[in-house]
């Protein structure tokens, strides 16, 4: 794709899934790519491999609920390769107990607003004003299908991810004319990791009957429309959300 060699781009959320597949493909289109997680061993396992392959990445420890630790995963790109680009806001989790309304603590919508709205919030606080420095750049945010799926088993995280959507409108409108690009991509069914360790075979079947295409998506499935929001190639999308579900739900 063009234009993302020597880009400087932060993955959050990329020491597993879509976010290690994106920061892998990131790197092979040859930007400099830091990853960040919570689990830090995890990203950096990530990095090394990448650099392993002729790359250029670096591990951080990050938690993305936290204001300094954005602040710090962005000094450290700066610090490290000179400038920032394009921040991928991937990271999710936090949804234990999230069941229908009627039976979900507002604690849990308290937690899973934490993780899975405001960090997205923070990392475009820590990130916006060094990629307007750079004179534009991209922030390309992960929600989910779930957000207008109509799910009536769970309530908390389809809210939470339907406010990314409002975020990414926000920044696309108000720094649009700064070079500033916000896209949200919302992946449907996609084997990761996570989705395989805590969704039954029944489910993962089921899954694959609702989606009209033979296959069930991967995480490269999505790396790959991250990787074009990022690039020159995305040049011209801007505020928009992007289902990446091979048609399990049909959107304009
Ligand atoms: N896999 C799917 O089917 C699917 C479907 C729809 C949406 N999504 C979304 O895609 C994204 C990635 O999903 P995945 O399946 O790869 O999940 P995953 O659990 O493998 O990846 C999430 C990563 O975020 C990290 N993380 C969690 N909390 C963090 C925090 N506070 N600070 C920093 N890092 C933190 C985790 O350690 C993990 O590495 C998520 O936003 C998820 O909601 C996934």
């Amino acid at each position: 794709m063009k234009g993302l060699k020597g880009k400087v781009g932060i993955v959050a959320g990329g020491g597993r899934g879509i976010g290690a597949a994106t920061a892998r493909r990131l790197a092979e289109e040859g930007a400099h790519v830091v990853v960040g997680d919570l689990e830090g061993d995890w990203a950096r396992a990530v990095a090394d491999e990448i650099r392993s392959r002729g790359g250029t990445a670096s591990g951080f420890d990050l938690d993305g609920t936290s204001a300094e630790s954005q602040a710090a995963i962005v000094a450290h790109a700066v610090e490290t390769f000179g400038g920032l680009d394009f921040y991928h806001s991937n990271l999710a989790g936090g949804t234990g107990g999230d069941n229908d309304i009627l039976d979900c603590p507002p604690e849990v919508l308290d937690k899973s607003f934490a993780i899975n709205t405001r960090s997205h919030f923070l990392a475009s606080q820590a990130a916006l004003p060094r990629i307007i420095e750079r004179g534009g750049g991209a922030m390309i945010y992960t929600s989910s299908g779930a957000a207008s799926a109509g799910a009536p088993w769970q309530v908390a995280y389809p809210m939470t991810k339907n406010a990314i959507h409002a975020l990414a409108r926000h920044v696309a409108a108000r720094f649009g004319k700064q070079g500033v690009r916000a896209n949200v991509i919302c992946p449907g069914l996609v084997l990761t990791e996570a989705v395989k360790q805590h969704l039954t075979d029944e489910y993962v079947e089921r899954g694959l009957k609702a989606v009209p295409h033979v296959r069930l998506g991967q995480p490269e499935d999505i790396a790959a429309a991250v990787t074009f929001l990022a690039s020159d190639d995305g040049a011209w999308v801007n505020g928009q959300v992007w289902h990446v579900n091979g048609g399990a739900q049909m959107r304009d």
